[in-house]
C-alpha cells in the first residue's frame, strides 16, 4: 500500500477501504507521512467527501492513535458533551454542577481557545488557584468527591487528530463534514465517555453558517457515534448572535455564576437547561421525568442554589479560591474602557457573532498563535440582543481590559469601529429567536 494511490483513490471520488485508512492514520501519527502527501489527501476529502463508513474508521482509527480513557471508576454511565464552539459560549461550567445535582458523574476534558472561540479551559483558569492539568491518576479520587472532574486534554488523547488539525488550520482544509465529525469524536471516544451530548453551533459565530450544514454535521457524528457503540444525541444551538451577555474569560466566569445564582440570560438558561436534560436522561438520571418536565426542573435547580453549591465544590476540589462572601477570586478584573451606542433608532436586527469574536481576540481574550499570552480581563459586555428596541445613542455593548492590559490604548479605537460593524438595526421588529433550534436523537 502507498501514500499516492490512497491520495489518488480520494481524488477520483473512490471510497476507502479501512485498510487504507489504517495505512493513513498510522503513517500520520508516526509522522512517517510528510505533510505535503498528508495536505493533498485532505483537501481530497475535502472536495470529494467520505462516506459514513470511512468516517466511522477514520474517526475509530484516530481514537485509537493514542490512549484511550477507562472511566469504569465514574459510577453509572459516563457521559460527556461537546460543543462545535462559538463565541461567549459558556455553557460547560453551568451544565457540570447542574448534571451533579441529579447524581451525574462527569469527567470533562476541555480545549484552550484559538481563533475567534473561546476555550473552557481558559475560563475555569481566569480563577485564581484554579488547577486545570489534572493527573489522570486523580480524576477517580475527584470523582468520588464531587462527581465532578475538569481538566485540559492531554497530548496522548488522539494525537493523530492534532498533527491533523494543525495541517487543516494552514491548508484551508478545516470545513469538511466528515473531517470536523471525525476529529471531534475521536476525542470523545477517546475521552472514554458512553454516551454523548453534542451541542452543535449554527450562525455567524459557528463553523455550520446554517440549520441544513448544522443538521448534516449533528447526523454525521450521531451515526459515528451509534457505529461506534455510544449513545449520542445533538441539539442544534444558535451562534448567530454571541451567547449570554458576556465574551471573555473572567467575564463569562462571573455570568456563569449569576446564572447559578438564578440570574441568567434567558438563551443561557434555555441552552443550558436544554443540554443538561439531555445528558441527565442518558445517564438514566432523570427521574421519570420526560424532556420538558427535566427543563423545568433544571431551571428550577439554578434558581434555588443547589447548582451553585455544586459548582463551589468543583471549584475547591480543584484549588480555585473563593472569598468569604462567596464569590470566586478572578486572576484579572475586567475594567470598561469604552461604551458602544447604537448609532439608529429601531430594533436590532443581527450581532455578527464572528465579528464580536474577532473583537474579543483583538482586545486580548484570545489568542491568534497557540504561544500568545491573553488577558483574562478582557471581552466584551452586551447590554441588548437581536430583537430589542434602542435609540441611537443607548449604550449597546462595552469593551474591556484587564490590569494587565495587553493592547495599546491606540487600537482600542479600531476595536471600536469593528464591533459597531457587528451590529444592524431594523425598523421593523425582527423574529425572535430560539436558542434551541433542534434536538436531533
Ligand atoms: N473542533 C474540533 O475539535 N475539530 C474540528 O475539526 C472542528 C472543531
Amino acid at each position: 500500500m502507498n501514500i499516492v494511490d490512497i491520495i489518488l483513490d480520494k481524488r477520483y471520488g473512490r471510497e476507502l477501504s479501512e485498510d487504507q485508512i489504517d495505512f493513513f492514520v498510522r503513517g500520520v501519527t508516526d509522522r512517517i507521512i510528510p505533510d505535503y502527501q498528508i495536505s493533498a489527501l485532505l483537501m481530497a476529502i475535502v472536495l470529494n467527501g467520505m462516506t459514513d463508513r470511512e468516517t466511522t474508521a477514520l474517526t475509530l482509527k484516530m481514537a485509537a492513535s493514542g490512549q484511550v480513557n477507562d472511566l469504569s471508576f465514574v459510577e453509572g454511565v459516563a457521559v460527556d458533551k461537546h460543543s462545535t464552539g462559538g463565541v461567549g459560549d459558556k455553557v460547560t461550567p453551568i451544565v457540570m454542577p447542574l448534571c451533579a445535582t441529579f447524581g451525574v458523574q462527569s469527567v470533562k476534558l476541555s480545549g484552550r481557545g484559538l481563533g475567534f472561540t473561546g476555550g473552557t479551559v481558559d475560563k475555569f483558569e481566569s480563577i485564581e488557584g484554579f488547577n486545570i492539568n489534572v493527573a489522570a491518576g486523580d480524576f477517580p479520587d475527584l470523582i468520588k468527591n464531587t462527581g465532578m472532574v475538569i481538566s485540559g486534554q492531554t497530548p496522548d488523547l488522539a494525537p493523530a487528530d492534532k498533527i491533523l488539525y494543525a495541517l487543516r488550520d494552514v491548508t484551508g482544509t478545516v470545513d469538511s463534514i466528515p473531517l470536523i465529525a471525525s476529529s471531534i469524536m475521536s476525542k470523545k471516544i477517546a475521552g472514554g465517555a458512553e454516551a454523548i451530548v453534542l451541542d452543535v453551533t449554527c450562525g455567524s459565530g459557528a463553523f455550520m453558517k446554517d440549520k441544513e450544514r448544522a443538521t448534516e454535521l449533528a447526523r454525521t457524528m450521531i451515526n459515528i457515534g451509534n457505529l461506534a457503540g455510544r449513545k449520542t444525541v445533538a441539539l442544534i444551538t444558535d451562534m448567530d448572535q454571541p451567547l449570554g451577555r458576556t465574551c471573555g474569560n473572567t467575564l463569562e466566569m462571573m455570568e456563569v455564576f449569576d446564572t447559578l445564582r438564578g440570574k441568567g440570560s434567558d438563551d443561557v438558561v434555555e441552552t443550558v437547561c436544554n443540554i443538561a436534560a439531555k445528558m441527565i436522561t442518558l445517564a438514566g438520571k432523570n427521574e421519570g421525568m420526560d424532556h420538558e418536565a427535566l427543563v423545568e426542573e433544571c431551571k428550577k435547580r439554578l434558581s434555588d442554589n443547589s447548582a451553585l453549591s455544586k459548582y463551589y465544590e468543583l471549584i475547591l476540589s480543584q484549588g480555585g479560591h473563593v472569598m468569604d462572601t462567596g464569590i470566586p477570586v478572578y486572576k484579572e478584573m475586567p475594567f470598561e474602557e469604552l461604551r458602544i451606542t447604537a448609532e439608529e433608532d429601531g430594533y436590532i436586527s443581527g450581532i455578527k457573532a464572528d465579528t464580536i469574536g474577532h473583537a474579543s481576540v483583538l482586545l486580548g481574550a484570545g489568542r491568534l498563535q497557540k504561544t500568545d499570552e491573553i488577558d483574562y480581563g478582557a471581552g466584551l459586555c452586551f447590554y441588548v440582543k437581536v430583537g430589542d428596541k434602542v435609540r441611537k445613542g443607548d449604550v449597546i455593548c462595552s469593551l474591556c481590559r484587564g490590569e494587565n492590559r495587553k493592547v495599546e490604548d491606540d487600537k482600542i479605537f479600531d476595536i471600536m469601529e469593528l464591533v459597531q460593524s457587528a451590529y444592524s438595526y431594523s425598523k421593523e421588529k425582527p423574529e425572535p429567536r430560539k436558542a434551541v433550534i433542534d434536538i436531533i436523537e
